[in-house]
């Protein structure tokens, strides 16, 4: 894929929730290729977010793909819900499904892209015998429950060790990296083989997030 630009996914988590629709606005006019949504249930992560009402009430306010991240315990329940309200792309935790090719292929029959995260501590081996089955691997470079955290170091050598198996095993599966992405950090990011970065604080707390958004999409891979 050398030669494509970055894909940038702000994340809602980090936008003004007083006024979401000009939050939205302002990342499509920044250019965001996927809207990344967080959804946290308090049990699989210290924190609670939002549900199918919110995802719904993003779609309703932009065209753009509506990238959604499940931080939640057995997800498989919930998964219809977060399609119908308007998701295209629907990411679990391989930490939180027991039965991660029924859950995959659950999200492809209902119409979205599948995704898997892992966390900071889990192995890239966790998803050889999924690999070829998924449409974007999410790896997580913090531990998921917050936004605003500082990047982990040793999630280089892990996006670069992805990006192997990604070549060998399902080469148009996406790679994105998500955590305490910065205008700093993103460049030996790109350089390890992320596809997609996502991007809360950076983006929505940045002086000039389109600028910024330029600057992480003008990246290229
Ligand atoms: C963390 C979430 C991230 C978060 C990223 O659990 O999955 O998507 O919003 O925020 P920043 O970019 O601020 O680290
Ligand atoms: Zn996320």
């Amino acid at each position: 894929m050398s030669g494509t630009s970055t894909l940038l996914a702000p994340s809602i988590l980090s936008a003004d929730f007083t006024d979401l629709r000009s939050s939205i606005a302002l990342a499509e006019k920044a250019g965001a290729d996927w809207m990344h949504c967080d959804v946290m249930d308090g049990v699989f992560v210290p924190n609670i977010t939002f549900g199918p009402f919110i995802i719904q009430a993003v779609a309703a306010c932009t065209p753009t793909i509506i990238d959604t991240h499940l931080m939640i315990t057995d997800p498989d329940r919930f998964i219809a819900d977060f399609i119908k309200a308007g998701s295209h792309q629907i990411t679990v935790h391989q930490e939180a499904c027991p039965h991660l090719h029924r859950t995959v292929q659950y999200i492809r029959s209902l119409g979205a892209k599948a995704g898997v995260s892992i966390n900071p501590a889990t192995p890239l081996s966790t998803l050889e015998s999924i690999l070829p089955d998924l449409d974007l691997v999410l790896l997580m470079s913090v531990n998921p429950g917050f936004g605003g955290q500082k990047f982990i170091p040793s999630s280089v050598e892990k996006i670069a060790k992805l990006h192997g198996m990604r070549n060998e095993m399902n080469p148009d599966m996406v790679i994105a990296v998500d955590g305490g992405i910065t205008e700093e950090n993103a460049g030996e990011v790109v350089e390890a083989g992320a596809d997609a970065l996502i991007a809360g604080t950076a983006f929505f707390r940045a002086e000039n997030p389109e600028a910024t958004a330029s600057k992480l999409r003008g990246l290229h891979r």
